[in-house]
């Protein structure tokens, strides 16, 4: 079994708060947006505990940015342009077929390249564009009292609510997805030890 160190510690800590404190704020805007059922939080709490981790996950996502800059975790993010075409076809037609008829995976983890193609466009997708746009909505939400009335003719509060609440669904499907494809890898739990260990471990690493 052949070895990689991949997920340093700061990626770890980042990854695994930055997960607990997004389970927080779908169940804690699920409160305030269905209130009142008798699985949700009190209102008032909800908007507390919903704004402290709105805060915390801002934090860390900055430092997400901020390691990614600095260090060489930076690189796994960077798409690759020759070949793209093909690479996404095969991976997608692994995805949709190839894995059910047990076929070897298109893609092999390296220490230059971790991700293959889709994961490398859905995680540059989510954190460079659909998180600051939930961030910055959040925080407009916040501020709403220095928002202008009006946005494109429209109230501001309402255009700021439609953006927070299309961008946390679209993040929640991510979610979904992101773990149906993290149990893909060479066993079911690879990647999940990765992420746990820092450790991605396999027998067909070259
Ligand atoms: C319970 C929830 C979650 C679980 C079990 C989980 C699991 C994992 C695992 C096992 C990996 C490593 C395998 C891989 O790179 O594909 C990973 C990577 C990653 N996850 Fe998650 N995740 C969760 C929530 C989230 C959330 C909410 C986000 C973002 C909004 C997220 C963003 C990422 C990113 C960006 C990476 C790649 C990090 C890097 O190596 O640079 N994850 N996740």
């Amino acid at each position: 079994m052949k070895a990689l160190y991949l997920y340093p510690l700061w990626l770890r800590i980042w990854h695994w708060g930055n997960a607990l404190l997004f389970l927080t704020l779908v169940y804690t805007g699920a409160s305030m947006h269905f209130s009142g059922g008798d699985w949700l939080m009190p209102f008032r709490l909800a908007v507390r505990v919903h704004n402290t981790a709105g805060i915390l996950l801002t934090v860390g996502w900055i430092g997400f940015v901020i390691g990614n800059a600095m260090t060489d975790n930076g690189r796994h993010y960077l798409i690759r342009v020759h070949g793209l075409i093909n690479n996404l076809i095969d991976q997608i037609s692994y995805y949709a077929h190839g894995i059910f008829q047990n076929k070897p995976h298109p893609f092999h983890v390296t220490a230059e390249l971790k991700f293959n193609v889709l994961q490398q466009l859905s995680y540059l997708g989510v954190m460079y564009g659909l998180m600051p746009f939930l961030i910055l909505s959040g925080w407009s939400f916040l501020f709403s009292p220095y928002l202008p009335e009006t946005l494109w003719d429209l109230p501001s509060t309402w255009v700021v609510a439609m953006i927070h609440l299309t961008v946390a669904y679209l993040l929640v499907l991510f979610l979904l997805v992101h773990i149906y494809i993290i149990t893909t890898g060479e066993t079911l739990t690879t990647n999940l030890k990765a992420m746990l260990t820092g450790w991605h471990r396999e027998e067909s690493l070259r």
